[in-house]
């Protein structure tokens, strides 16, 4: 899933942006509504506390024989002008909007009021934005009219600090929503990514099926589909190797068969002029038959290590013994002094590929080493660590080839048209099987090839790891 390219969609992406989205389309319409519904009754209340200067102004308009009055002490006008933060204006006018008392630029334009009839409305007075509340009023048989005028100032102040509170308010909540969704969507995803890990550090081996319960309810369709192929490819592949070991098995007899009959016809009298045909054809049935029980090996190996058969215990001391009295004969035919130098060395394996890697290293050393050659093969143990070497003073591999040779049918420099290349593939599937570790190096004096195979106790590994 890390690989994914920029192209696919990504589920986290479109997670994020149908939450964002409306998130950011929804919190500022929200604090708007709340600005203007907490704005509104804060508003009144100051038309309200105007309405009530109004009334009281009103209450001075008298009428007596004389015509209409407005009497109003010094003291009263001064505290009503002057208990506000606001400047403010008032203005009397009589039935004929004549001016009675106040400030005559409140009193433009003018408006008709019934008695008692209310008007609140935004004007300018000395060039300064005022809130106006009107009202009319009875005089005699008439109606007068009062009007204050307040400037806006507070009403400004109280406006601002509603709109900075409800704008840090909606910071607030849109910054804590926007961090819940990203941690919620890369939370919820964890499950994914672990699956993915899970995949990808799993060998081509491994087909075990992804168990369901440690992914979330929706990705189980996934996993069972996933599940399902794993099956689908183990069944394919135990198939091909089934068919490759019979292949292998039905060609051995054949084959060992025609390496017996070329080397018979080798030793009876033939006419010379066939020898060296015959030789070809010996040689060609030994490579024949050698190959027909590697791919067999092979073919084991693979389905060994895919079962995970039990193991035994398996001394490679013991396992070297064996195979030494096979191949003493053969080293000294191909004037190769082989030599051991066996301790026990336990280890918990399947000795039959244990005893194909052995042979097919000694094959090698044989083969390559060369006349004159000295071969060692050691085994031993401590603390833990047990190790196979196989060491010779041939003319070993080249640093640059020493990867490649590992793979099937590779062969290096020094293959002197013998070989098919499997030998070191086969020790190298061994040396898999068996959690063990290969290293190709130059022998002693960096002369010749050193194999060597390096086993850790179980308990060992837990522990360095
Ligand atoms: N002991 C050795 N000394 C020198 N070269 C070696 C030795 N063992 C293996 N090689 C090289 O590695 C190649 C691969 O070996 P292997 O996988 O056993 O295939 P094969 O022996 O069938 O060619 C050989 O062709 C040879 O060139
Ligand atoms: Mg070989």
């Amino acid at each position: 899933m890390s690989a994914a390219s920029g192209a696919s969609p990504s589920l986290r992406r479109s997670l994020l942006l149908w939450l964002l989205w409306p998130l950011l389309l929804i919190a500022p319409a929200a604090a708007g509504l709340q600005y203007v519904l907490a704005l509104k009754p804060a508003l009144r209340a100051f038309d309200h506390s105007l309405g009530a200067t109004v009334i009281s102004i009103g209450n001075f308009v008298r009428t007596s024989p004389q015509g209409l009055q407005f009497e109003m002490s010094a003291q009263t006008e001064r505290s009503i002008r002057t208990n506000q933060t606001d400047a403010v204006f008032y203005v009397v006018t009589g039935p004929q909007r004549e001016l009675l008392a106040g400030d005559p630029p409140l009193a433009e334009p003018p408006i008709s009021l019934a008695a008692q009839e209310w008007h609140f409305y935004d004007a300018r007075v000395f060039e300064q934005a005022v809130r106006v509340a009107a009202l009319g009023v009875v005089c005699g048989d008439a109606v007068c009219q009062v009007r204050v005028a307040q400037t806006t100032g507070a009403r400004e102040a109280l406006r601002n600090d509603m709109l900075a509170g409800t704008a840090l308010s909606l910071l607030l909540l849109t910054a804590a929503l926007v961090v819940a969704a990203l941690v919620a969507t890369s939370r919820g995803l964890l499950p994914m990514h672990r699956l993915s890990r899970q995949l990808g550090s799993r060998s081509l081996a491994d087909l075990r099926p992804l168990a369901a319960s440690e992914v979330p309810r929706e990705a189980i369709t996934v996993v069972g589909a996933v599940n399902r192929l794993f099956e689908r490819v183990d069944a394919g592949s135990a198939a091909q190797q089934a068919f490759l070991a019979d292949a292998a098995h039905q060609l051995r007899t054949p084959l060992a068969t025609l390496q017996t009959e070329a080397e018979l016809a080798v030793m009876q009298p033939h006419p010379p002029e066939l020898s060296a045909t015959l030789h070809r054809i010996s040689a060609a049935a030994t490579r024949a038959a050698r190959l027909g029980s590697q791919l067999l090996s092979l073919a084991r190996s693979d389905a060994i290590a895919r079962s995970a058969t039990p193991t035994e215990a398996v001394d490679l001391k013991h396992l070297t013994s064996l195979a030494a009295n096979e191949w003493v004969p053969r080293a000294l035919a191909a004037q190769i002094d082989l030599g051991f130098e066996l301790q026990s060395a336990a280890v918990n394996g399947n000795a039959f590929l244990l005893q194909e890697m052995l042979d097919n290293l000694l094959h090698n050393a044989l083969t390559y080493a060369g006349a004159g050659a000295q071969v060692t093969v050691r085994t031993n143990s401590t603390r833990g660590v047990t190790r196979l070497e196989v060491e010779d003073n041939g003319p070993g591999i080249a640093p640059e080839d020493r990867e490649r040779v590992l793979q099937r049918f590779q062969r290096g420099a020094q293959n002197l048209g013998r070989g098919s290349g499997l030998g070191l593939a086969i020790v190298s599937d061994v040396v898999k099987a068996h959690g063990a570790r290969l290293l190709l190096k130059e022998g002693a004096d960096g002369k010749g090839l050193l194999v060597r195979v390096t086993f850790e106790s179980a308990a060992r590994r837990q522990n360095t790891a």
